[in-house]
C-alpha cells in the first residue's frame, strides 16, 4: 500500500531526494504540510534553498574559499535545513541522520559546493604532502583536510535539532557557564603533579597542530564582533556570557556581559544538509601545520623560499643568539595586545602562536629547528634545490612531532596500559606500516571542544624563568603574558622561559582552573580584569551541539551515571556536591567540566572519558595518515637517518637538541624535573 501510495504521488520516483521513515517522535514525519507522505523532493530541496539563499545574501556561488564564504554557505545550508525540517516536521534524529543522505548534487547547491569539498574528483599523487592535508587519503580526498568540519562520534545535542545551543534533558536552559565555572572550576591553589609545564605546552602545540576553529570575525580589519555593547545590531553570531550580578569577582568591576561569538558555519563534504557543522581551518594530521600553515598561500609568504629556509628574525645577531620568528605586519591586532603601535607579535603558520609565552617559546624552538636540518641537509646535498631542502626538512619536522607525541606525550597523559590498548606504542625498530585508507583522521567536536582542552587544567598562575644552571630567576603573571609574548624580544629571555619549562611543575590535572585564565584571560593592560576561559570551553561545546558528559560515558562503554550518588564512583565528593547545587540532573552536566574533574586511570593524568576520546583519536591520525613517518612507499634517506637518529636519542627530543649542552636536564623534557627516575642519558645525572 505505501509503495502504491508513494507512486501513485511521485510518478517519477527520480524526483525523491529521500524517502522518510516514519521515525520521528512527534510521529508526523513524512507527511508534509499539504499531507503529502513519504518523500522530500528535490524541488522541495531547491525551493528551500533559494529561500535559504535569500535570508544569508548568497547571491552567487564564491570564486574562492575562505573560512568566511564558506561561513555563508554553511548558513545557507543550516537555513535549508531549519526550512525542510519544519516543513515536514522532522525529528532531531530525521536532521541528524537522514537529511545528510540527501544527493545534493543533483540539487542547486552543487553549483555553490566548492571543489575542495567535493568528493566525486580523482587526486594527483605528490611526493610530500600539500598544506591542506588534501588527498591525503587518495580515496577520501576531503578527509583530514583544512576548511572541512569537525566530525561526530555522536549526533549533535542542538536543543532544536539544527543550530540552538544545547539545552538540558527537559528542554530548559542549561545552569548558566560562569556558575558552573565559579562553582565547580574554583582556583584551590597550585597541586603539584608529575608534569613538568612542558608537558602542558606540548598539549597545546600538539593541539594546534590538529585543531583550529573558524572564529567569528570581521573580515575586513579580523577584529571580532562586540556582544556586550548596547547597538541593537549584533552580529547573528552573538552569544555572549552573561555574569550574575552576585558573581564573586566580576561584581568588583561591574561587568555584566563577556563577550562571545559562535564559531562560523561549516560546509561537509558534498555540501550536504543536517544540523550545523564547525570548520577546522588547520588540517587534522601531524604535519607540522603550526609552523607551515594549513595552506600553500601561508605556507609560501614564511619561506626565504632560498636554501629550504624559513623566514626569521634576526633580532640579535649581533650577539651571538638566535634567531626569533618573523613579525606580523598585517593586521597586526589579531591575536595581539599590543602596547604601542610600533611593537608587533610574530608571525608563524599559526596564528595562535603568539597566544602565551610558553607557546611562542616552543613555536620558536621548531622555526630554529627547521632552519638548522634545512641548512645540515644543504650541506649534504649540494644538488638539493630550495624546493627539495624545504619539503625534505618539512617531512622531517612533521616527523620529529610525531615522535614526541607518541613516545613521550601519549604515554604520559594516557599511561601504559591504555596506549597499548589503542596501539599507540611507536616502532622502536623498521618502519610503519598499519596505514589503513579506511580509516577517517578527521578530528571529533569532543575532541576539540572538551576531550583535548584537559589541560587548561594543568595551567600555572605564573610561568617562570630559571638560568642554564637551573637556578629560578623570576617569574610573571599568566595573564600578562598571554597575546604578549614581548619578553622574547629580550636577550637571554627566550632560553630562561624554556628552561623554565622543563624545571616548572605543571598544577594538577583536576576541576582547579587558575583564576589567571578565569578572571584574566587577555587582559588588558589598562583593566583588572579579563574574560573566563572555563566559561568558554563550557559555552563552546554547548553551541557545538556537543551531547552531555553521561553520553560519552556510554559511547565509551563505561556505565553511565544516572543519580547523583553513582557520580561519586567517578568524581570526587566535592565534585559531585557542587554539581548537584547548580545542575538539574546528571545528564545535563557538561563533557569538559566532568572529564577534567574525572578520577584518573593509574598511571594517566586524565579519567576514562576523555581517555577513550582521545587514545581513538591518535589511533586515527596515525593509522589514517598516508605520509606518517615513513611507511615502506614513503621512505626519504634524510628521514630515515633522522628517525635513526631520534631512537639513539631515547626519547630526548629535538627541543633536548637545543638544551644538550645543560647539565641536569631530565631525559623527559615533559616529566616533572624532580622524579628521580628522570635522568638525562647523556649526563647521567
Ligand atoms: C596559557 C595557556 C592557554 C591559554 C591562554 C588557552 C586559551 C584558549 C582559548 C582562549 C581557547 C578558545 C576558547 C573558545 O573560545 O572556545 C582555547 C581553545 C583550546 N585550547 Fe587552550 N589555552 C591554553 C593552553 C592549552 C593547553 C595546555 C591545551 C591542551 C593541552 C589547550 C587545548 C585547547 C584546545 C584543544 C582548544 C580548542 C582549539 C580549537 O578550537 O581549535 N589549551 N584555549
Amino acid at each position: 500500500m505505501w509503495v502504491t501510495a508513494l507512486s501513485q504521488l511521485f510518478p517519477d520516483s527520480r524526483d525523491c531526494a529521500l524517502m522518510l521513515s516514519g521515525s520521528s517522535q512527534a510521529g508526523f514525519a513524512g507527511i508534509d504540510r499539504a499531507g503529502r507522505p513519504g518523500c522530500i523532493t528535490y524541488e522541495a530541496v531547491n525551493e528551500a534553498f533559494l529561500q535559504a539563499r535569500a535570508k544569508v545574501r548568497l547571491r552567487h556561488p564564491h570564486r574562492s574559499t575562505t573560512v568566511f564564504t564558506l561561513a555563508q554557505l554553511g548558513s545557507a545550508l543550516q537555513e535549508t535545513t531549519r526550512l525542510l525540517a519544519d516543513r515536514f516536521r522532522l525529528s532531531s534524529d530525521d536532521i541528524a541522520l537522514d537529511l545528510p543522505r540527501i544527493n545534493t548534487q543533483r540539487t542547486d547547491i552543487a553549483d555553490f559546493c566548492p571543489r575542495s569539498h567535493r568528493t566525486d574528483r580523482r587526486c594527483d599523487v605528490t611526493r610530500y604532502r600539500r598544506h591542506d592535508g588534501d588527498c591525503n587519503n587518495l580515496q577520501h580526498p576531503t578527509w583530514g583536510s583544512a576548511l572541512l568540519p569537525f566530525k561526530r562520534l555522536l549526533p549533535p545535542a542542538y536543543a532544536d535539532g539544527v543550530s540552538e545551543p544545547r539545552a538540558n534533558r527537559e528542554g530548559f536552559p542549561l545552569p548558566n557557564p560562569r556558575v558552573v565555572s565559579a562553582h565547580v572550576h574554583r582556583d584551590e591553589g597550585p597541586h603539584d603533579h608529575a608534569v613538568s609545564l612542558m608537558f602542558a605546552a606540548w598539549g597545546q602545540l600538539m593541539d594546534h597542530d590538529l585543531t583550529f576553529t573558524a572564529e567569528t570575525k570581521d573580515p575586513s580589519d579580523l577584529r571580532e564582533p562586540n556582544c556586550c555593547g548596547s547597538g541593537r545590531l549584533r552580529h547573528p553570531n552573538c552569544l555572549p556570557v552573561s555574569l550574575p550580578p552576585d558573581d564573586r569577582f566580576y561584581r568588583l568591576y561591574k561587568q555584566t556581559c563577556m563577550n562571545m561569538l559562535r564559531s562560523l558555519a561549516g560546509v561537509s563534504q558534498d555540501c550536504l544538509l543536517g544540523p550545523r557543522a564547525q570548520t577546522n581551518t588547520a588540517t587534522a594530521y601531524i604535519d607540522g601545520n603550526f609552523l607551515y600553515g594549513s595552506n600553500v598561500r601561508l605556507g609560501d609568504e614564511l619561506r626565504l623560499l632560498k636554501r629550504g629556509l624559513m623566514k626569521v628574525l634576526p633580532a640579535f645577531s649581533d650577539l651571538g643568539l638566535k634567531d626569533l620568528m618573523p613579525l606580523k605586519l598585517q593586521f597586526p591586532d589579531d591575536g595581539c595586545i599590543r602596547s604601542s603601535p610600533d611593537i608587533y607579535c610574530f608571525l608563524a603558520g599559526d596564528n595562535r602562536a603568539n597566544e602565551n609565552m610558553a607557546l611562542a617559546v616552543l613555536h620558536t624552538v621548531f622555526l630554529r629547528e627547521h632552519n638548522r636540518i634545512a641548512s645540515e641537509l644543504g650541506d649534504i646535498n649540494p644538488l638539493w634545490d630550495d624546493e627539495k631542502l624545504y619539503q625534505e626538512t618539512r617531512h622531517i619536522l612533521a616527523a620529529t612531532v610525531q615522535h614526541i607525541t607518541y613516545t613521550e606525550f601519549l604515554p604520559m597523559l594516557l599511561g601504559k596500559e591504555t596506549v597499548e590498548k589503542y596501539d599507540l606504542v611507536p616502532k622502536s625498530e623498521g618502519y610503519w606500516d598499519g596505514y589503513d585508507p579506511n580509516v577517517d583522521v578527521t578530528i571529533p567536536s569532543a575532541f576539540v571542544t572538551a576531550a583535548f582542552r584537559f589541560g587548561h587544567s594543568l595551567l600555572p598562575s605564573v610561568l617562570e624563568r630559571w638560568s642554564p644552571s637551573h637556578v629560578r630567576i623570576g617569574a610573571q603573571r599568566l595573564s600578562e603574558v598571554l597575546k604578549r609574548p614581548l619578553d622574547l624580544y629580550k636577550p637571554g629571555w627566550y632560553d630562561q622561559y624554556l628552561i623554565g619549562l622543563v624545571n616548572q611543575v605543571a598544577q594538577a590535572m583536576d576541576h582547579g582552573i587558575t583564576h589567571e585564565v578565569t578572571n584574566h584571560l587577555f587582559q588588558q593592560p589598562s583593566h583588572r580584569y579579563g574574560m573566563d576561559l572555563a566559561s568558554l570551553n563550557l559555552q563552546r561545546a554547548r553551541e557545538h551541539g556537543v551531547p552531555g558528559y553521561n553520553n560519552y560515558r556510554h559511547l565509551c562503554g563505561l556505565q553511565p551515571l544516572r543519580r547523583w550518588s553513582d557520580m561519586l564512583l567517578a568524581l570526587p565528593n566535592e565534585t559531585v556536591r557542587r554539581y548537584q547545587q547548580v545542575y538539574e540532573h546528571p545528564d545535563d552536566v557538561d563533557l569538559w567540566s566532568a572529564g577534567i574533574s574525572e578520577r584518573p586511570i593509574p598511571g594517566s593524568l586524565v579519567g576514562p572519558t576523555f581517555s577513550c576520546i582521545i587514545a581513538q583519536t591518535f589511533r586515527n591520525l596515525r593509522r589514517g595518515d598516508r605520509f606518517w613517518t615513513i611507511t615502506g612507499d614513503q621512505t626519504s634517506e634524510a628521514l630515515s637517518a633522522a628517525v635513526r637518529r631520534k631512537r639513539q636519542l631515547a626519547d630526548c627530543t629535538s627541543v633536548c637538541d637545543g638544551l644538550a649542552r645543560l647539565p641536569h636536564v631530565g631525559e623527559k623534557l615533559t616529566q616533572n624535573p624532580e622524579n628521580e627516575y628522570n635522568i638525562h642519558p647523556y649526563t647521567g645525572m
